[in-house]
């Protein structure tokens, strides 16, 4: 046996029932050694139990005893490096158990999870070995969990037997398990809503997979391996209104890649090696509200690249090699409600015709201090001259609506009988890089005539 001395902290939530009232107290216990198992846990004996949150700060050989609580409905022992659970080790909590969290674990083999009647959310990502999806195959009864993570657990194969007790499964994190052979009908029991399949070691789209889960609304693959996407590849997932794919090697996206994606409100490609956009790509995303595209290596922006949505909220651009943005390139600036990011580029200048106009200009009404948006040009190169002038002439201090000052005063007065008026942008603070009169100096102090 080995002797271990190691330092813990837990938090424990406590409800006393007395007089029908319950209330939660906090534990905490500091720098306690401990030994071969669990020893610590005597102090609970028959106690009711919210939530005991224990993370163990070096990994060590562990055994888990039976947990001595009468009731107990969540449950985190982390970076604990169990391996191995008495028998026993639940039999007083099963009932009770509503969360449990065991990452960082070792274990071989895991009690019969249809005894747990009340488990919604089971965490075993990192160093979990083995086979504890076939043995839960093997079994029997129907299993009650709705959210199981897996990651980094060094699982290779799933198998349409893998999933088939789990009918509630609805959140499912397997990322970070780069060997991983995922059988088509995999899911095809389930109706799986939240997907993470990060650092799965793809380097295609499993279409077949997709095609069997069209309930999916969030869908994450970063850190994956692809060059490319299909086309068509999502057509499959008509609910998915979250899609992630950081970090890949994508370079270049054909027209129809994200055909289909009728619900999409989020997409990211940021951290890829994308250098061009084709105009036209994200036109039938007609849900689409935020768009990151940061960190690629873009050099320009063409007319009509994001033109047939109406509802954005966010477009970053930063981080790219941006030099030239075409006339009528970015969508009209009424349309957007936070942010666009420009920042960290190679602009030398931002013409207010690179902007769509708004077909009916007494469409949108908005004025500057009106919500959150902004523009962000810093880490540019601008050149600081008269063709930046729109951007500073409509840059005003927020008013203030409920210190109304003559400014916000003579805005309410001209706004008086308008049902629309166009909208002033605010920026960032960026500086100036030429001419040299104005190099470093702040864009939104220069004076144009
Ligand atoms: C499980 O525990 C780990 C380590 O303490 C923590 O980082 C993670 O957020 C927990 N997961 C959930 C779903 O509670
Ligand atoms: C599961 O059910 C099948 C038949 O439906 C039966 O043959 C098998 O013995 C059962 N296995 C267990 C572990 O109960
Ligand atoms: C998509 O979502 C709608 C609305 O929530 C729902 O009625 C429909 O059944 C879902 N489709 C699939 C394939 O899950
Ligand atoms: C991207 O692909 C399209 C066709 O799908 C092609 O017309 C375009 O030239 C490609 N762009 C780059 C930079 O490879
Ligand atoms: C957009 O969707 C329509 C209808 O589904 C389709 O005909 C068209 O080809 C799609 N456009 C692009 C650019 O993929
Ligand atoms: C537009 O986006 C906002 C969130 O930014 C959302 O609340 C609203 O429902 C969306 N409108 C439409 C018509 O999709
Ligand atoms: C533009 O506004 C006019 C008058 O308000 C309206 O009749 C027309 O339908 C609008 N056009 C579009 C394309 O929204």
């Amino acid at each position: 046996m080995k002797a271990l001395l190691f330092f813990a902290f837990a938090i424990v939530h406590i409800s006393h029932s007395t007089a029908g009232k319950s209330y939660f107290g906090t534990y905490d216990q500091v720098s306690s050694g401990f030994g071969h198992h669990f020893v610590g846990f005597e102090g609970y004996t028959d106690k009711i139990v919210d939530s005991l949150d224990y993370f163990c700060r070096s990994d060590a050989v562990y055994r888990l005893e039976k947990l001595p609580m009468k009731l107990l409905r969540v449950l985190s022992l982390t970076s604990c490096g169990i391996t191995e659970l008495a028998d026993d080790a639940f039999e007083k909590v099963a009932d009770s158990l509503e969360e449990l969290n065991l990452s960082g674990s070792m274990i071989r083999e895991f009690p019969d999870l249809s005894k747990f009647t009340k488990l919604t959310k089971l965490v075993l990502n990192h160093y979990l070995i083995g086979d504890f999806l076939d043995e839960m195959s093997r079994r029997n009864e129907s299993i009650g969990i709705k959210h199981l993570e897996l990651a980094n657990t060094g699982l290779t194969e799933l198998t349409k037997s893998s999933f088939s007790r789990f009918k509630n499964l609805k959140t499912l994190d397997i990322s970070y398990n780069p060997n991983l052979r995922i059988a088509p009908d995999a899911f095809s029991s389930l109706n799986l809503e939240n997907l993470n399949m990060n650092a799965n070691g793809l380097t295609t789209l499993p279409l077949e997979v997709f095609n069997s889960i069209p309930t999916l609304t969030t869908l994450s693959l970063n850190g994956n391996k692809f060059v490319k996407l299909p086309q068509n590849g999502f057509e499959s997932l008509p609910n998915l209104t979250f899609l992630s794919l950081k970090f890949n090697r994508l370079e270049n996206l054909s027209i129809d890649a994200f055909n289909g994606l009728n619900s999409l409100k989020h997409l990211d490609l940021s951290h890829n090696r994308f250098t061009d956009l084709q105009p036209g790509i994200f036109d039938n995303l007609t849900r689409l509200e935020t768009l990151d595209l940061s960190h690629n290596a873009l050099t320009k922006i063409q007319t009509k690249s994001f033109s047939q949505i109406n509802n954005w909220s966010r477009i970053l651009l930063n981080n790219n090699q941006i030099d030239e943005i075409s006339q009528n390139a970015l969508p009209p600036l009424e349309k957007v409600k936070t942010l666009i990011n420009l920042g960290s580029n190679k602009l030398t200048t931002l013409a207010i015709d690179s902007f769509l106009p708004l077909e009916n200009s007494t469409e949108v009404r908005r004025y500057n201090g009106e919500d959150d948006f902004k523009i962000i040009l810093s880490g540019n190169q601008l050149i600081c001259n008269k063709k930046l002038a729109w951007l500073v002439k409509s840059y005003q201090p927020r008013p203030d609506p409920h210190q109304p000052d003559e400014n916000f005063l003579s805005l309410m007065t001209s706004l008086k009988g308008k049902k629309y008026v166009r909208m002033l942008p605010p920026i960032d603070d960026p500086t100036c890089t030429a001419p040299e009169v104005y190099a470093d100096n702040k864009l939104v102090e220069i004076q144009f005539e």
